[in-house]
């Protein structure tokens, strides 16, 4: 279009990376959150086992938790797990709960230099010991750090966070500690299990599936949304300048004109 509009002969036409032109330093998202999704069927098309994947999409967190600190992300939610994925196979579960674990185990002294803040949300009470003191190491070992907060969704369902949040503001209106004329947008926010963090303003779902499964519900009213098809263990740098890069050539008008 370029070319044609300055009446560049087709030998002397520039091919410029959309994604190169497009993608800028300033006004990179606060809070990025990403459906991990693809794993399985990475590893179906290379005929290797579901966990492959699973192992490969492990490997993908460190570049991306790289350069979203580079970049100037503050947040890094990344849904690890869900509530519903107890259904999956005995063996991949014990395999995906294993990854904290092996993920934390190799990585934790970079975090640590990297100055990466490390928390969880999500249901930490059902998970193996193994998993929860993997997670309570790496967020005790970067509780001093202020850079990049690289939040783990593990076994989180935003549904059943919602109605403990609903429960718990019940209890503090039973107990006469808010008054339930008081209840509000912001009142609920405060009780649901990310409380002190802002909602993400750009949620990425790779694999081609175009849906929250349970995810942020809540979080994500406001949020700008990019879906790709790109299977998340392919996932790379370039694919989230991408995404970034749509981002920022998104109007976010919060229902305003
Ligand atoms: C969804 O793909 C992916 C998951 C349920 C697990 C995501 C986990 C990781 C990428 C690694 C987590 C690492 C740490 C350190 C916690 P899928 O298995 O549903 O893929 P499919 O839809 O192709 O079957």
């Amino acid at each position: 279009m370029l070319n044609k509009l300055i009446g560049r002969k087709k030998s002397e036409q520039i091919k410029v990376d959309p994604v190169l032109q497009e993608f800028s330093k300033e006004n990179i998202p606060e809070h990025i959150a990403i459906i991990m999704d693809g794993n399985g069927r990475w590893a179906k098309k290379r005929g290797l086992p579901r966990v492959a994947g699973h192992r490969e999409g492990m490997n993908v967190i460190r570049e991306i938790v790289r350069s979203s600190n580079e970049l100037g992300v503050k947040v890094l939610t990344l849904y690890a797990f869900s509530t519903e994925n107890w259904k999956r196979p005995k063996t991949e579960v014990d395999f995906l709960m294993r990854l904290p674990e092996r993920f934390l185990g190799a990585e934790l002294p970079s975090l640590i230099e990297e100055n990466v803040v490390v928390r969880m949300t999500g249901e930490r009470e059902k998970l193996p010991e193994y998993t929860k003191r993997a997670v309570d190491k790496a967020v005790d070992g970067t509780k001093q750090n202020n850079g990049l907060i690289l939040n783990f969704a593990l076994n989180y369902g935003s549904r059943s966070e919602i109605i403990d949040g609903i429960k718990s503001i019940y209890h503090e209106i039973d107990k006469g500690k808010i008054n339930i004329k008081d209840v509000s947008e912001a009142i609920l926010s405060e009780h649901l299990m990310t409380s002190d963090l802002d909602d993400p303003d750009l949620l990425i779902r790779t694999s081609g599936e175009i849906r929250l499964s349970n995810f942020m519900l809540w979080q994500l009213a406001y949020s700008e949304f990019w879906f790709t098809d790109v299977l998340w263990p392919d996932f790379s740098e370039e694919h989230l300048k991408e995404a970034i890069s749509a981002y920022q050539n998104r109007q976010r008008r919060y229902g305003g004109v």
